[in-house]
């Protein structure tokens, strides 16, 4: 069984002219253990795919259609506290700043030794020893000490790798971590993609990871979901995805990852722009951009379609109607 899937989600923004459909009809799911990643250009729907999950979004943004299941229990409508819970027991968060995650005001050691005491049948002095252990498997030096510092005594890896500590610390079966190393210095990046890499899969913990950057999810996923305009425009396995693209827009977005070995010149970006909210044209989200659109793809919205090894919403998987019969 998946250990997450997403039904048919729909998020709306009520607006005063009209309603503004922020994510429309996104479906996917996640294995127990298993490494999804989330790409697309800004403004695609990422986070807000993130932040329902977690329930996390802000009003007046609204789920307004589908379902979320967790081990197959609706948690897409359950109450504030409920999800509190679940948010700290079985789906830990890490955001791009890790400041938004750690309260200022108190140490590192009692942020997370409260969590641990909230959500695992242990006593104090047990929930210390994780709390060290935990600071340990992160990579942080000297733990014993460190546990007693203050979140602004941390350097930014140093507090982010923290914050993975947090979101593991009640041994939650997913982790969705939204654009998590966006924040910090280009050169510990990689480690601390690395690092949750590493951990998650030890621990057997699912992981969503929202990223912009193709790169780090052919070095980190399993599967990768491709968002364009609030929608998927293709979903697979990773190497499938990034070696055999089958959606243009997937071909373009891996077109323009630089590559180390050609010059800059030859970088080949989508030409255009994603739409805004309030002007997605019919049909293909994706058709003033696509240098393969055809007269369907002008009126007609394709649904996600086996395309090979991939999913892929375009046209240009659709079986011939002669065939199908
Ligand atoms: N509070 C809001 N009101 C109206 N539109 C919003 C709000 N929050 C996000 N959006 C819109 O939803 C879309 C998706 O946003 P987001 O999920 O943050 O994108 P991403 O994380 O992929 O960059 C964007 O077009 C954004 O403008
Ligand atoms: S459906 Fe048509 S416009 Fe959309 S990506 Fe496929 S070919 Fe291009
Ligand atoms: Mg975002």
């Amino acid at each position: 069984m998946s250990l997450l899937e997403v039904q048919n989600l729909v998020v709306e923004f009520p607006h005063r002219r009209g309603t503004l459909r922020a994510l429309d009809d996104i479906s996917f799911s996640i294995a127990p253990g298993e490494i999804l990643g989330v790409v697309g250009e800004s403004g695609a729907g990422k986070s807000l795919t993130g932040a329902a999950i977690i329930g996390l979004l802000e009003p007046p943004g609204r789920v307004a259609a589908g379902q979320i299941l967790l081990e197959g229990q609706r948690i897409d409508h359950l109450g504030h506290e409920q999800m509190r819970h679940i948010r700290g027991r079985r789906i830990g968060a890490i955001f791009q700043d890790p400041l938004t995650s750690l309260n200022p005001l108190y140490t590192v050691g009692r942020q997370l030794t409260e969590t641990i005491l909230t959500h695992l049948p242990v006593s104090p002095a047990e929930a210390r020893t994780r709390a060290i252990q935990l600071l340990k498997d992160t990579g942080i030096p000297a733990a014993e000490q460190r546990i007693d510092h203050y979140p602004h005594q941390f350097s930014g890896g140093m507090r982010q790798r923290v914050v993975i500590a947090l979101a593991l610390a009640a041994e939650p079966q997913l982790i969705v971590a939204d654009e998590p190393t966006t924040a910090l210095d280009v050169s510990i990046q990689a480690q601390i993609i690395q690092l949750l890499k590493n951990i998650c899969k030890s621990r057997g913990a699912a992981v969503m990871l929202i990223t912009h950057d193709m790169g780090v999810i052919a070095e980190t996923c399993d599967r990768v979901a491709v968002l364009y305009a609030g929608r998927i425009a293709e979903i697979g396995p990773v190497h499938q995805v990034i070696n055999h693209p089958a959606h243009p827009y997937t071909a373009g977005l891996m077109a323009s990852i630089p590559d180390m070995e050609q010059d800059r010149e030859r970088l080949n970006q989508i030409d255009g722009a994603m739409p805004r909210l309030n002007a997605i044209p019919p049909g293909c989200a994706f058709n003033p951009r696509c240098a393969r659109a055809f007269e369907r793809c002008l009126h007609e919205r394709p649904e996600l379609l086996d395309a090979g090894a991939t999913r892929a919403a375009c046209w240009l998987h659709a079986v011939p109607s002669e065939v199908r019969a």
